[in-house]
Protein backbone atom coordinates (compact mmCIF):
# COMPACT_ATOMS: atom_id res chain seq x y z
CA UNK A 1 0.00 0.00 0.00
CA UNK A 2 1.06 3.67 -0.91
CA UNK A 3 -0.36 6.42 0.56
CA UNK A 4 0.09 10.19 -0.86
CA UNK A 5 2.01 12.85 1.34
CA UNK A 6 1.99 16.59 0.86
CA UNK A 7 5.75 16.98 2.48
CA UNK A 8 6.91 14.49 -0.25
CA UNK A 9 5.10 15.76 -2.95
CA UNK A 10 6.26 18.94 -2.55
CA UNK A 11 10.12 18.17 -2.64
CA UNK A 12 11.71 18.82 -6.02
CA UNK A 13 14.81 16.75 -5.97
CA UNK A 14 17.11 17.25 -9.58
CA UNK A 15 17.38 14.16 -10.43
CA UNK A 16 17.28 12.46 -13.96
CA UNK A 17 13.92 10.74 -15.10
CA UNK A 18 14.58 7.10 -15.53
CA UNK A 19 12.92 6.83 -18.81
CA UNK A 20 11.18 3.05 -19.53
CA UNK A 21 8.68 1.34 -21.66
CA UNK A 22 5.28 0.16 -20.87
CA UNK A 23 4.86 -3.88 -20.99
CA UNK A 24 1.46 -5.51 -20.12
CA UNK A 25 2.13 -8.65 -18.10
CA UNK A 26 1.27 -11.16 -20.41
CA UNK A 27 -0.64 -13.06 -17.49
CA UNK A 28 -2.99 -10.60 -17.30
CA UNK A 29 -3.70 -9.36 -20.87
CA UNK A 30 -7.37 -10.48 -21.61
CA UNK A 31 -7.64 -11.91 -18.22
CA UNK A 32 -11.41 -10.12 -17.92
CA UNK A 33 -12.31 -10.45 -21.38
CA UNK A 34 -16.70 -10.58 -21.49
CA UNK A 35 -16.52 -7.98 -18.65
CA UNK A 36 -16.92 -4.17 -19.28
CA UNK A 37 -15.99 -0.77 -17.37
CA UNK A 38 -17.29 2.77 -17.45
CA UNK A 39 -15.31 5.39 -17.56
CA UNK A 40 -16.19 9.11 -16.37
CA UNK A 41 -13.54 11.40 -16.91
CA UNK A 42 -13.25 15.20 -14.31
CA UNK A 43 -11.03 17.86 -15.35
CA UNK A 44 -8.98 19.26 -17.83
CA UNK A 45 -7.36 18.34 -20.62
CA UNK A 46 -4.42 16.47 -19.59
CA UNK A 47 -7.05 14.30 -17.30
CA UNK A 48 -9.14 13.54 -21.08
CA UNK A 49 -5.75 12.26 -22.02
CA UNK A 50 -4.73 9.60 -19.51
CA UNK A 51 -7.93 8.81 -20.10
CA UNK A 52 -7.43 7.71 -23.37
CA UNK A 53 -4.72 5.52 -21.91
CA UNK A 54 -6.80 4.41 -19.15
CA UNK A 55 -9.28 3.31 -21.88
CA UNK A 56 -6.60 1.41 -23.72
CA UNK A 57 -5.18 0.12 -20.81
CA UNK A 58 -8.26 -1.24 -19.71
CA UNK A 59 -8.65 -2.98 -22.91
CA UNK A 60 -5.80 -4.63 -22.92
CA UNK A 61 -7.04 -6.17 -19.71
CA UNK A 62 -9.83 -7.78 -21.79
CA UNK A 63 -12.95 -5.49 -20.64
CA UNK A 64 -14.62 -3.47 -23.18
CA UNK A 65 -16.78 -0.06 -22.60
CA UNK A 66 -20.05 0.88 -21.94
CA UNK A 67 -21.74 4.11 -21.99
CA UNK A 68 -24.34 3.46 -19.17
CA UNK A 69 -22.41 2.75 -15.33
CA UNK A 70 -25.36 0.79 -14.46
CA UNK A 71 -24.48 -1.77 -17.00
CA UNK A 72 -20.78 -1.85 -15.77
CA UNK A 73 -18.99 -4.66 -14.43
CA UNK A 74 -16.05 -1.99 -13.51
CA UNK A 75 -16.70 1.91 -12.88
CA UNK A 76 -13.80 3.88 -13.03
CA UNK A 77 -13.72 8.18 -11.54
CA UNK A 78 -10.65 9.56 -13.12
CA UNK A 79 -10.82 13.02 -10.86
CA UNK A 80 -10.14 16.55 -10.73
CA UNK A 81 -8.73 18.67 -7.46
CA UNK A 82 -8.13 22.43 -8.94
CA UNK A 83 -11.54 23.33 -7.51
CA UNK A 84 -14.42 22.14 -4.23
CA UNK A 85 -16.81 21.61 -7.03
CA UNK A 86 -14.37 18.77 -9.31
CA UNK A 87 -14.11 17.38 -5.88
CA UNK A 88 -17.90 17.38 -4.73
CA UNK A 89 -18.90 16.23 -8.43
CA UNK A 90 -16.66 13.14 -7.64
CA UNK A 91 -17.92 12.40 -4.08
CA UNK A 92 -21.51 12.65 -5.75
CA UNK A 93 -20.80 9.77 -7.99
CA UNK A 94 -19.39 8.09 -5.83
CA UNK A 95 -22.98 8.21 -3.85
CA UNK A 96 -24.79 6.89 -6.95
CA UNK A 97 -22.00 4.17 -6.91
CA UNK A 98 -22.76 2.88 -3.27
CA UNK A 99 -26.11 2.92 -4.26
CA UNK A 100 -25.54 0.83 -6.72
CA UNK A 101 -22.96 -1.82 -5.03
CA UNK A 102 -25.57 -2.41 -2.46
CA UNK A 103 -27.73 -3.99 -5.10
CA UNK A 104 -25.17 -5.40 -6.91
CA UNK A 105 -21.97 -6.72 -5.14
CA UNK A 106 -20.08 -8.06 -7.36
CA UNK A 107 -19.52 -4.23 -8.95
CA UNK A 108 -15.78 -2.97 -8.68
CA UNK A 109 -15.45 0.71 -8.50
CA UNK A 110 -11.83 2.63 -8.44
CA UNK A 111 -10.55 6.00 -8.35
CA UNK A 112 -7.38 7.70 -9.53
CA UNK A 113 -6.33 11.12 -11.21
CA UNK A 114 -5.75 14.09 -9.17
CA UNK A 115 -8.02 13.95 -6.46
CA UNK A 116 -6.14 10.13 -5.62
CA UNK A 117 -3.07 12.18 -4.89
CA UNK A 118 -4.60 14.16 -2.13
CA UNK A 119 -4.16 12.79 1.35
CA UNK A 120 -7.32 14.03 3.16
CA UNK A 121 -9.17 12.16 -0.13
CA UNK A 122 -7.27 9.01 0.41
CA UNK A 123 -7.89 9.04 4.33
CA UNK A 124 -11.61 9.74 4.13
CA UNK A 125 -12.21 6.67 1.32
CA UNK A 126 -9.94 4.45 4.13
CA UNK A 127 -12.35 5.58 6.75
CA UNK A 128 -15.74 5.86 5.26
CA UNK A 129 -15.83 4.39 1.85
CA UNK A 130 -14.36 0.23 2.50
CA UNK A 131 -16.49 -0.39 -0.61
CA UNK A 132 -14.32 1.22 -2.69
CA UNK A 133 -11.83 -1.42 -4.42
CA UNK A 134 -8.77 0.49 -5.41
CA UNK A 135 -7.10 4.12 -6.03
CA UNK A 136 -4.42 5.12 -7.66
CA UNK A 137 -2.58 8.16 -8.42
CA UNK A 138 -1.33 10.09 -10.91
CA UNK A 139 2.25 9.11 -10.58
CA UNK A 140 1.34 5.43 -10.98
CA UNK A 141 -0.93 5.17 -14.13
CA UNK A 142 0.92 2.50 -15.95
CA UNK A 143 0.15 0.22 -13.25
CA UNK A 144 -3.39 0.23 -13.40
CA UNK A 145 -3.80 -3.56 -14.80
CA UNK A 146 -1.97 -5.05 -12.01
CA UNK A 147 -3.35 -2.94 -9.76
CA UNK A 148 -7.40 -3.90 -10.94
CA UNK A 149 -5.99 -7.58 -11.09
CA UNK A 150 -4.87 -7.40 -7.33
CA UNK A 151 -8.22 -6.03 -6.38
CA UNK A 152 -10.11 -8.53 -8.24
CA UNK A 153 -8.26 -11.35 -6.89
CA UNK A 154 -7.03 -10.35 -3.36
CA UNK A 155 -10.88 -8.64 -2.57
CA UNK A 156 -9.25 -6.12 -0.34
CA UNK A 157 -9.31 -2.41 -0.92
CA UNK A 158 -5.79 -1.85 -3.03
CA UNK A 159 -4.41 1.72 -2.71
CA UNK A 160 -1.50 2.27 -4.45
CA UNK A 161 -0.83 6.54 -5.00
CA UNK A 162 3.17 7.37 -4.78
CA UNK A 163 3.69 10.59 -3.52
CA UNK A 164 6.33 11.98 -5.85
CA UNK A 165 6.89 10.82 -9.74
CA UNK A 166 9.16 7.45 -11.09
CA UNK A 167 10.18 6.69 -13.95
CA UNK A 168 8.91 8.72 -17.12
CA UNK A 169 6.70 5.84 -18.94
CA UNK A 170 6.75 5.67 -22.69
CA UNK A 171 4.85 3.31 -25.09
CA UNK A 172 1.43 3.46 -23.00
CA UNK A 173 -1.27 2.35 -25.55
CA UNK A 174 -4.11 4.51 -26.18
CA UNK A 175 -7.29 5.02 -27.52
CA UNK A 176 -8.13 8.23 -28.82
CA UNK A 177 -11.35 9.66 -28.40
CA UNK A 178 -10.81 11.51 -31.53
CA UNK A 179 -10.00 10.85 -35.21
CA UNK A 180 -8.50 13.46 -36.30
CA UNK A 181 -7.43 15.54 -33.84
CA UNK A 182 -4.83 14.15 -30.95
CA UNK A 183 -3.21 15.24 -27.68
CA UNK A 184 0.16 15.01 -27.01
CA UNK A 185 2.14 15.10 -23.76
CA UNK A 186 4.97 17.22 -23.71
CA UNK A 187 5.82 17.89 -20.35
CA UNK A 188 4.23 16.39 -17.14
CA UNK A 189 3.68 18.50 -13.71
CA UNK A 190 4.52 22.05 -12.63
CA UNK A 191 6.96 23.33 -10.72
CA UNK A 192 5.64 27.38 -10.38
CA UNK A 193 4.19 27.04 -6.96
CA UNK A 194 1.09 29.39 -7.01
CA UNK A 195 0.12 29.88 -3.94
CA UNK A 196 -3.87 28.82 -5.02
CA UNK A 197 -2.87 25.83 -6.78
CA UNK A 198 -2.76 22.07 -5.71
CA UNK A 199 -1.52 20.75 -9.45
CA UNK A 200 2.05 21.05 -8.30
CA UNK A 201 1.21 18.45 -5.20
CA UNK A 202 -1.05 16.23 -7.53
CA UNK A 203 1.03 16.27 -10.92
CA UNK A 204 4.40 16.45 -9.68
CA UNK A 205 7.42 18.17 -10.79
CA UNK A 206 8.12 19.37 -14.35
CA UNK A 207 9.36 16.46 -16.64
CA UNK A 208 10.15 16.77 -20.22
CA UNK A 209 9.17 13.61 -22.54
CA UNK A 210 12.49 13.59 -24.77
CA UNK A 211 12.13 15.43 -27.75
CA UNK A 212 12.64 12.37 -30.18
CA UNK A 213 9.61 10.39 -28.05
CA UNK A 214 7.46 13.67 -28.60
CA UNK A 215 8.38 13.68 -32.60
CA UNK A 216 7.89 10.54 -33.33
CA UNK A 217 4.69 10.40 -31.95
CA UNK A 218 3.68 13.15 -34.07
CA UNK A 219 4.85 11.21 -37.03
CA UNK A 220 3.12 8.44 -36.32
CA UNK A 221 -0.28 10.21 -35.43
CA UNK A 222 0.54 12.47 -39.26
CA UNK A 223 0.29 8.87 -41.05
CA UNK A 224 -2.62 7.73 -39.35
CA UNK A 225 -4.31 11.03 -40.79
CA UNK A 226 -4.71 13.19 -37.73
CA UNK A 227 -5.08 17.04 -38.48
CA UNK A 228 -4.72 18.45 -35.73
CA UNK A 229 -2.07 18.03 -32.50
CA UNK A 230 -2.11 19.59 -28.72
CA UNK A 231 0.46 19.63 -26.92
CA UNK A 232 -0.03 19.35 -23.73
CA UNK A 233 1.40 20.18 -20.02
CA UNK A 234 0.48 21.88 -17.02
CA UNK A 235 2.99 25.04 -18.29
CA UNK A 236 4.14 24.38 -22.11
CA UNK A 237 6.35 26.93 -22.02
CA UNK A 238 8.73 25.39 -19.51
CA UNK A 239 9.35 22.40 -22.23
CA UNK A 240 12.72 21.17 -22.33
CA UNK A 241 14.68 23.48 -19.27
CA UNK A 242 14.96 20.27 -17.36
CA UNK A 243 16.40 17.83 -20.19
CA UNK A 244 18.52 20.49 -22.20
CA UNK A 245 20.85 23.45 -22.45
CA UNK A 246 19.60 24.52 -25.39
CA UNK A 247 16.25 23.20 -26.90
CA UNK A 248 12.65 24.82 -25.73
CA UNK A 249 9.21 24.83 -26.55
CA UNK A 250 10.26 27.11 -29.60
CA UNK A 251 12.28 24.86 -30.87
CA UNK A 252 9.98 21.70 -30.82
CA UNK A 253 7.39 23.95 -32.29
CA UNK A 254 9.50 24.87 -35.08
CA UNK A 255 10.08 21.10 -35.64
CA UNK A 256 6.68 19.95 -35.52
CA UNK A 257 5.91 22.98 -37.67
CA UNK A 258 7.97 21.73 -40.11
CA UNK A 259 6.04 18.51 -40.59
CA UNK A 260 3.23 17.82 -42.82
CA UNK A 261 0.76 18.43 -39.77
CA UNK A 262 -2.00 21.22 -40.94
CA UNK A 263 -2.50 22.65 -37.24
CA UNK A 264 -0.96 22.86 -33.98
CA UNK A 265 -2.30 24.36 -30.82
CA UNK A 266 -0.07 23.93 -27.37
CA UNK A 267 -1.42 24.42 -23.81
CA UNK A 268 -1.28 25.99 -21.33
CA UNK A 269 1.09 28.76 -21.26
CA UNK A 270 2.45 30.35 -17.59
CA UNK A 271 3.24 33.96 -19.19
CA UNK A 272 6.92 33.82 -17.01
CA UNK A 273 8.47 31.66 -19.66
CA UNK A 274 7.11 33.06 -23.00
CA UNK A 275 10.56 33.58 -24.74
CA UNK A 276 10.60 36.05 -28.11
CA UNK A 277 11.97 32.72 -29.54
CA UNK A 278 8.92 31.13 -28.84
CA UNK A 279 6.46 34.07 -30.25
CA UNK A 280 8.54 34.64 -33.63
CA UNK A 281 8.24 30.69 -34.62
CA UNK A 282 4.52 30.81 -33.64
CA UNK A 283 4.20 33.93 -36.22
CA UNK A 284 6.72 32.51 -38.48
CA UNK A 285 4.53 29.31 -39.16
CA UNK A 286 1.05 28.84 -40.75
CA UNK A 287 0.23 25.44 -39.31
CA UNK A 288 0.99 27.08 -35.99
CA UNK A 289 -3.03 28.14 -34.93
CA UNK A 290 -3.37 31.82 -33.66
CA UNK A 291 -4.77 30.97 -30.56
CA UNK A 292 -3.05 31.34 -26.99
CA UNK A 293 -4.15 30.78 -23.45
CA UNK A 294 -2.51 33.02 -21.24
CA UNK A 295 -4.45 33.18 -17.91
CA UNK A 296 -3.64 36.42 -16.25
CA UNK A 297 -5.69 35.40 -12.64
CA UNK A 298 -5.50 38.88 -11.88
CA UNK A 299 -5.35 42.45 -12.81
CA UNK A 300 -3.26 43.38 -9.60
CA UNK A 301 0.26 43.23 -9.16
CA UNK A 302 -0.76 43.42 -5.17
CA UNK A 303 -3.43 40.41 -5.53
CA UNK A 304 -0.53 38.29 -8.85
CA UNK A 305 2.63 39.10 -6.06
CA UNK A 306 0.67 37.30 -2.92
CA UNK A 307 -0.50 34.65 -5.56
CA UNK A 308 2.76 33.88 -6.25
CA UNK A 309 2.14 34.38 -10.29
CA UNK A 310 5.97 36.03 -10.84
CA UNK A 311 4.65 38.93 -13.23
CA UNK A 312 3.33 41.89 -12.49
CA UNK A 313 0.49 43.52 -14.63
CA UNK A 314 2.75 45.84 -16.59
CA UNK A 315 4.98 43.10 -17.35
CA UNK A 316 2.04 40.45 -18.38
CA UNK A 317 1.01 43.72 -20.59
CA UNK A 318 4.50 43.80 -22.70
CA UNK A 319 4.04 40.33 -23.22
CA UNK A 320 0.52 40.81 -24.29
CA UNK A 321 0.98 43.26 -26.48
CA UNK A 322 4.27 41.84 -27.80
CA UNK A 323 2.18 38.72 -29.10
CA UNK A 324 -0.73 40.48 -30.40
CA UNK A 325 2.02 42.60 -32.36
CA UNK A 326 4.41 39.69 -33.96
CA UNK A 327 1.47 36.63 -34.39
CA UNK A 328 -1.28 37.91 -37.03
CA UNK A 329 -5.09 37.69 -36.24
CA UNK A 330 -3.98 35.88 -32.87
CA UNK A 331 -6.50 35.37 -30.59
CA UNK A 332 -5.72 35.48 -26.85
CA UNK A 333 -7.71 34.02 -24.02
CA UNK A 334 -7.03 34.00 -20.52
CA UNK A 335 -8.06 32.50 -16.60
CA UNK A 336 -8.99 34.69 -14.14
CA UNK A 337 -9.65 34.20 -10.08
CA UNK A 338 -11.76 36.23 -8.50
CA UNK A 339 -12.10 36.72 -4.52
CA UNK A 340 -8.22 35.42 -3.67
CA UNK A 341 -7.89 36.32 0.10
CA UNK A 342 -7.00 39.70 0.36
CA UNK A 343 -8.44 40.73 -2.56
CA UNK A 344 -10.32 44.52 -2.23
CA UNK A 345 -13.01 46.28 -4.34
CA UNK A 346 -9.84 48.50 -6.24
CA UNK A 347 -8.31 45.21 -7.03
CA UNK A 348 -10.77 43.74 -8.57
CA UNK A 349 -11.59 47.10 -10.43
CA UNK A 350 -7.46 46.35 -11.45
CA UNK A 351 -9.08 43.56 -12.99
CA UNK A 352 -11.96 44.80 -14.65
CA UNK A 353 -9.47 47.49 -16.39
CA UNK A 354 -7.35 44.50 -17.36
CA UNK A 355 -9.98 42.79 -19.06
CA UNK A 356 -11.05 46.01 -20.97
CA UNK A 357 -7.97 46.87 -22.17
CA UNK A 358 -7.11 42.75 -23.64
CA UNK A 359 -10.36 42.69 -25.25
CA UNK A 360 -10.46 38.64 -24.55
CA UNK A 361 -11.38 36.30 -26.88
CA UNK A 362 -12.31 33.91 -24.57
CA UNK A 363 -11.64 33.77 -20.57
CA UNK A 364 -12.33 31.30 -18.01
CA UNK A 365 -13.59 33.03 -14.84
CA UNK A 366 -13.52 31.44 -11.54
CA UNK A 367 -13.65 32.24 -7.66
CA UNK A 368 -11.36 31.36 -5.52
CA UNK A 369 -11.37 28.02 -3.72
CA UNK A 370 -9.45 26.76 -0.71
CA UNK A 371 -7.35 23.95 -1.20
CA UNK A 372 -6.23 22.46 1.59
CA UNK A 373 -2.22 22.24 1.66
CA UNK A 374 -1.59 25.16 -0.69
CA UNK A 375 -0.41 28.68 0.82
CA UNK A 376 -3.19 30.85 -0.09
CA UNK A 377 -5.47 28.34 1.90
CA UNK A 378 -3.76 29.75 5.03
CA UNK A 379 -4.55 33.22 3.91
CA UNK A 380 -7.15 35.50 5.85
CA UNK A 381 -10.05 35.58 3.88
CA UNK A 382 -12.53 38.47 4.86
CA UNK A 383 -14.72 38.83 1.48
CA UNK A 384 -17.94 37.43 2.24
CA UNK A 385 -18.98 34.20 -1.29
CA UNK A 386 -22.44 36.93 -2.00
CA UNK A 387 -19.72 39.64 -2.57
CA UNK A 388 -17.35 37.04 -4.47
CA UNK A 389 -20.17 35.89 -6.41
CA UNK A 390 -21.10 39.69 -6.94
CA UNK A 391 -17.71 40.16 -8.57
CA UNK A 392 -17.90 36.94 -10.70
CA UNK A 393 -21.29 38.49 -11.88
CA UNK A 394 -19.52 41.87 -12.88
CA UNK A 395 -16.58 40.35 -14.84
CA UNK A 396 -18.82 37.36 -16.35
CA UNK A 397 -20.71 40.67 -17.78
CA UNK A 398 -17.27 42.45 -19.44
CA UNK A 399 -15.70 39.23 -20.80
CA UNK A 400 -18.84 38.08 -22.58
CA UNK A 401 -19.40 41.50 -23.71
CA UNK A 402 -15.95 41.28 -25.34
CA UNK A 403 -16.86 38.17 -26.98
CA UNK A 404 -19.09 39.40 -29.03
CA UNK A 405 -17.32 42.53 -29.78
CA UNK A 406 -14.36 40.42 -31.15
CA UNK A 407 -16.74 37.87 -32.75
CA UNK A 408 -18.60 40.27 -34.78
CA UNK A 409 -15.32 41.71 -36.42
CA UNK A 410 -15.54 38.30 -37.92
CA UNK A 411 -18.64 38.83 -39.97
CA UNK A 412 -18.17 38.75 -43.29
CA UNK A 413 -14.95 37.10 -43.30
CA UNK A 414 -13.59 33.70 -44.06
CA UNK A 415 -12.41 31.42 -41.77
CA UNK A 416 -10.76 28.09 -42.03
CA UNK A 417 -12.69 25.67 -40.01
CA UNK A 418 -11.54 21.90 -39.33
CA UNK A 419 -15.10 19.90 -39.36
CA UNK A 420 -15.96 18.13 -36.03
CA UNK A 421 -19.53 16.92 -37.35
CA UNK A 422 -23.20 17.84 -37.66
CA UNK A 423 -24.71 19.85 -35.26
CA UNK A 424 -27.20 18.41 -32.62
CA UNK A 425 -29.41 21.44 -32.82
CA UNK A 426 -29.83 22.44 -35.72
CA UNK A 427 -29.23 19.37 -38.24
CA UNK A 428 -29.13 21.04 -41.16
CA UNK A 429 -25.63 22.50 -40.19
CA UNK A 430 -21.85 21.30 -40.06
CA UNK A 431 -19.26 22.36 -36.51
CA UNK A 432 -15.79 22.84 -36.12
CA UNK A 433 -13.69 25.11 -34.96
CA UNK A 434 -11.29 27.91 -36.55
CA UNK A 435 -7.58 28.51 -36.55
CA UNK A 436 -8.31 31.00 -33.71
CA UNK A 437 -10.31 28.36 -31.91
CA UNK A 438 -13.95 29.30 -32.31
CA UNK A 439 -16.99 27.29 -32.64
CA UNK A 440 -18.09 27.95 -36.18
CA UNK A 441 -21.51 26.48 -37.09
CA UNK A 442 -22.04 26.54 -40.74
CA UNK A 443 -24.38 25.47 -43.68
CA UNK A 444 -23.15 23.79 -47.07
CA UNK A 445 -24.04 22.78 -50.21
CA UNK A 446 -20.98 20.28 -51.16
CA UNK A 447 -20.10 17.30 -49.43
CA UNK A 448 -18.15 17.68 -46.41
CA UNK A 449 -16.73 15.14 -44.26
CA UNK A 450 -15.31 15.22 -40.55
CA UNK A 451 -11.72 15.86 -40.65
CA UNK A 452 -12.04 18.33 -43.57
CA UNK A 453 -10.52 21.66 -43.31
CA UNK A 454 -13.15 23.82 -45.10
CA UNK A 455 -13.61 27.91 -46.00
CA UNK A 456 -16.89 29.43 -44.07
CA UNK A 457 -17.82 33.00 -45.33
CA UNK A 458 -18.98 33.95 -41.56
CA UNK A 459 -22.89 35.52 -41.72
CA UNK A 460 -23.72 36.00 -38.15
CA UNK A 461 -21.66 36.73 -34.77
CA UNK A 462 -22.90 35.37 -30.92
CA UNK A 463 -21.34 35.43 -28.12
CA UNK A 464 -20.10 31.80 -27.77
CA UNK A 465 -20.04 30.60 -31.48
CA UNK A 466 -20.53 32.24 -35.43
CA UNK A 467 -22.84 30.97 -37.69
CA UNK A 468 -21.32 30.89 -41.71
CA UNK A 469 -21.82 28.91 -44.85
CA UNK A 470 -18.94 27.10 -46.42
CA UNK A 471 -17.33 29.13 -49.25
CA UNK A 472 -14.50 27.50 -52.27
N1 LIG B 1 -9.44 28.37 -7.08
C1 LIG B 1 -10.02 28.87 -8.20
N2 LIG B 1 -9.49 28.71 -9.42
C2 LIG B 1 -8.34 28.02 -9.53
N3 LIG B 1 -7.59 27.71 -10.59
C3 LIG B 1 -6.53 26.97 -10.17
N4 LIG B 1 -6.58 26.81 -8.85
C4 LIG B 1 -7.70 27.46 -8.41
C5 LIG B 1 -8.29 27.66 -7.15
N5 LIG B 1 -7.74 27.19 -6.02
C6 LIG B 1 -7.90 28.16 -11.95
C7 LIG B 1 -6.78 29.04 -12.50
C8 LIG B 1 -6.11 28.13 -13.50
C9 LIG B 1 -7.27 27.30 -13.98
C10 LIG B 1 -6.88 26.00 -14.63
O1 LIG B 1 -8.00 27.04 -12.80
O2 LIG B 1 -7.36 30.15 -13.13
O3 LIG B 1 -5.48 28.83 -14.54
FE1 LIG C 1 -6.31 18.78 -14.54
FE2 LIG C 1 -5.45 20.24 -12.56
FE3 LIG C 1 -7.87 19.22 -12.49
FE4 LIG C 1 -5.75 17.69 -12.20
S1 LIG C 1 -6.38 19.30 -10.82
S2 LIG C 1 -7.49 17.32 -13.51
S3 LIG C 1 -4.32 18.66 -13.56
S4 LIG C 1 -7.17 20.73 -13.89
Amino acid sequence: MHIPNYQEAKRRNKKEYRRVDYKINDKIKNKYLGKTFYLKTYGCQMNEHDSENIEALLVHLGFSKVDDYNQADLVLLNTCSIRENAHNKAFGMLGRLKHLKSEKRELIVGLCGCMAQEHSVVEEIMKNYPWINFVFGTHNLYQLPNIIDDAIKKNKQQIEVFSTEGDLVEGLPVIRANSHKAYVNIIYGCDKFCTYCIVPYTRGSERSRKKEDILKEVDELIAEGYKEITLLGQNVNAYGKDLYDNYTLGNLLEDIAQKEIPRIRFMTSHPWDFTDHMIEVIGKYKNIMPSIHLPVQSGSSRILKLMGRRYTKEEYLELFYKIKKTVPHVSISTDIIVGFPGEEEEDFLETLDLVEECKYDNAFTFIFSKREGTPACKLKDETTLEEKEMRLQRLNQIVNHYFLENNKKLEGTIVEVLVEGKSDKKKDMYFGYSDTNKLINFTSEYEVSVGDIVSVEITSAKTWSLDGKQVR
